[in-house]
Parts: C-alpha cells; structure tokens; sequence
C-alpha cells in the first residue's frame, strides 16, 4: 500500500514542479543575493542580475558625499537599497510603476531599516517638486528588451517574470529615451545619468544622448566586460 506523503514531501514536489515548468530558483527560495544585501524577491519583481550590481557600484562611487540619487524603476529595490545601505550619508528616491514590485522594495528596505523614499510613479512624476535641477545622480536599470526579441528570451525570463520589467516599445530603447529626456529636468549641473542597457545599443544610445544635450556621453563594461553601462553629464 502507497504511504501518503508527508507535508514537507508534498513542499518540495510543489518546489520541484514549478522549477520544472521554469520558474527562477530565486521565486521558489525567496531570496536573492545583491552585492552586500540579501534581499526578498517573488513573482511581480525582476530577480535582481549579478551585471547591475556594476552599475550600482558606478552610482555608489560616483555620488559625492550628502548628494541626492533617484533609482528610477526600482523593482524589488536592489540599486536604492545598495546606495542607501553602502552609502548613508545619501538621500535615496526610488520610483516604480508596479504596485507588485514596489511592495517587494518596501518588504527589504524595512527588513534592512534603512532610508529610501519609494515612489509608486510613472518614470519621474511622483518626485517632490523641490529637487527639480538638485539631483546628482539618476540611477536606472530600465526595460530595454524590445518585443521581437521575447521568442530569444529563456522560459524563465519570457513567462515568469514581469513583462513590464522587461520591455519597451520600438528598439527597446523607449523607456529609456523618456528617461534621458525627463532627467534633464532633475538632475543638478554637472549631474550624471547612468542606465543599464542592452549590449547592443551603445551606438544608438549614445546617439540619443548626444542628441539631447548631455556632455561627454560613454559606454562603460559591466562586471563581465561587456558594454552595458551608459553614463553622460548634464551641464546647464
Ligand atoms: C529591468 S527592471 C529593473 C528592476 C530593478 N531596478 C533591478 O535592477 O533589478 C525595470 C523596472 O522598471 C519598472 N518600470 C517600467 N516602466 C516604468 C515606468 N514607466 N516608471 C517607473 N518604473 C517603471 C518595472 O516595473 C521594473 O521594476
């Protein structure tokens, strides 16, 4: 006679079954590393990538002492969280247009106590009108995937992980370009924009750069050396 199987039995084939039909390991354990944090991660929120922790690294070393730094599209929260946890004397702003992941941020930055300022926003909109032009850094690891790229993507990227985080209209360059233009209206002379991109959209991005006005635009490598970082000044 078979024996009924046990409650951590059952757990683990439910684990088992959603790992087989692609769901990311870090949705099953709930946690993913992140430079020096642990954070809480689940379905509503990109998992965190080991190649952001390098542009992380690039906003926590660029902004100067006290300086004010927005992550735009913060998602589970690992580049504010990063900032504000490496570097207190910051004052961190994160935006996010999903109510899930945004309840994903607020779950870490309370269980990590530290200060950042979530904003449930599209892009920019929610910022309290008295930074405009007094931003030092924008920060964001946007979506830049375009549509007809999702049938490249893994299982586990294209069907459990949220389609907001992952593209943008046309090139996949959209959101980011809204970006760039909307930044311009808060970032501080001599404020530097920094952006996650795809390894193939240097060229173009940095023509979009040049074109809005930023100064001495450039793609820099990510921990892997592949070109996924761009970085330009804002002078007024
Ligand atoms: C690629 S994910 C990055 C998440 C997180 N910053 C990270 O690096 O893991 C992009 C994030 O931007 C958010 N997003 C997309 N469009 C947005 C918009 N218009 N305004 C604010 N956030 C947006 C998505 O919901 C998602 O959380």
């Amino acid at each position: 006679m078979l024996e009924a199987a046990s409650d951590d039995e059952q757990r683990v084939m439910s684990l088992v079954r959603r790992r087989v039909a692609g769901e990311p390991l870090q949705y099953l354990t709930g946690l993913a590393g992140f430079r020096q944090l642990q954070l809480r991660i689940g379905p509503g929120a990109l998992v965190p990538r080991p190649e952001t922790e390098s542009l992380a690294g690039r906003a926590i070393e660029l902004a100067p002492e006290g300086a004010t730094v927005v992550d735009v599209g913060t998602g589970a929260g690992p580049i504010a969280l990063s900032l504000a946890y490496e570097r207190p004397d910051l004052r961190v702003l994160a935006t996010e247009l999903s109510p899930e992941a945004l309840e994903w941020a607020r779950l870490n930055r309370d269980e990590l106590g530290v200060e950042v300022e979530l904003i449930l926003c599209d892009l920019f909109e929610g910022l309290p009108n008295a930074l405009r032009r007094g931003v030092h850094v924008v920060v964001s690891n946007p979506p830049y995937i375009s549509e007809t790229e999702r049938s490249s993507l893994p299982v586990e990227v294209a069907d459990h992980e949220p389609g907001v985080a992952l593209f943008s209209p046309g090139d996949g360059l959209q959101i980011f370009e809204r970006i760039a233009f909307g930044a311009k209206g808060w970032l501080r002379d001599g404020g530097v924009l920094l952006s996650e991109i795809g390894d193939r959209q240097g060229d173009t991005v940095l023509g979009l750069l040049r074109h809005l006005g930023y100064d001495s635009p450039r793609i820099r490598d990510d921990l892997v050396g592949r070109p996924r970082i761009a970085e330009a000044v804002w002078r007024r």
